[in-house]
C-alpha cells in the first residue's frame, strides 16, 4: 500500500573499545565494532598523518605498521588489530631529530605535494627495517602498492636509497636544495627560545 512502504535501516553497530600502542603510546578509545583503521586512526587517535586516498586498498596512502610490518589501514578492521604495536609517520622521528627516511625525501625532492608521502615513508622504513642495502628493482618492489601524482618516482627511489646509506651510518647528511622555512628551533623542545605551549 502506498506510503507504507519502508526500508528496514541497518542499526549502527555498537561502540566498543580499542586498544593499542600508537606510536610507543599505549591509546584506549571508542570505535564503532566494525570500524576500520584507518579512521579509528585519524578520527579517534588523531594521527593524521595516515591519509585517505582511495579507500580502496589502490594507492597506499593510509599505510601504517602493524608490528613491524607494513599494511594498509584502509583494508584493516580495527578489531583484527587489538592490541598491536601500530606506527604512524608520525612516529617516525627520534625526539626532535628526523630519520634517514624523512631527511632524504626532503634532501632528493621525494616529496612535492607530500600527501604519498607518509605512506612511501612508512614502506620504505619497513624495507630497511628488513634490508638496509636494497637494490633499486627491491626498493621500486617495497613501494610498488604506492601511488604518487607528482615525482615520477625516480626521486623516491633517490631518496630511499640515499636514506638506505644513512641509516647503516654511512655518509653524511646533507642540505636540502633549497629550505625555505629552515628549522627555527634545531634543538627541538628543549630549546630555551622554544616559545611557551610548545610541546615538550
Ligand atoms: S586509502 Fe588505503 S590504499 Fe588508498
Ligand atoms: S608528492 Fe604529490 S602525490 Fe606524491
Amino acid at each position: 500500500m502506498v506510503g507504507k512502504e519502508h526500508i528496514t535501516m541497518t542499526p549502527p553497530a555498537a561502540s566498543e573499545r580499542w586498544s593499542g600502542v600508537v606510536n610507543g603510546r599505549p591509546v584506549e578509545v571508542l570505535a564503532p565494532s566494525n570500524a576500520v583503521l584507518l579512521d579509528v586512526l585519524r578520527d579517534k587517535v588523531g594521527t593524521l598523518g595516515v591519509k585517505r586516498g582511495c579507500d580502496l586498498g589502490t594507492c597506499g596512502c593510509c599505510t601504517v605498521m602493524i608490528d613491524g610490518v607494513p599494511k594498509l589501514s584502509c583494508l584493516t578492521l580495527a578489531g583484527q588489530v587489538k592490541d598491536t604495536e601500530i606506527l604512524t609517520v608520525e612516529g617516525l622521528s627520534e625526539g626532535a631529530h628526523l630519520t634517514p627516511i624523512q631527511t632524504c625525501f626532503a634532501t632528493h625532492g621525494g616529496s612535492q605535494c607530500g600527501f604519498c608521502t607518509p605512506g612511501f615513508m612508512i614502506a620504505s622504513q619497513a624495507l630497511l627495517n628488513v634490508n638496509d642495502n636494497p637494490s633499486r628493482d627491491e626498493i621500486a618492489e617495497a613501494i610498488e602498492g604506492n601511488l604518487c601524482r607528482c615525482t615520477g618516482y625516480q626521486q623516491i627511489i633517490d631518496s630511499i636509497e640515499a636514506a638506505a646509506v644513512l641509516h647503516r651510518g654511512e655518509g653524511e647528511v646533507t642540505s636540502p636544495a633549497s629550505d625555505p622555512h629552515p628549522d627555527p628551533h634545531p634543538s627541538g623542545p628543549e630549546d630555551p627560545t622554544m616559545p611557551p605551549g610548545h610541546a615538550k
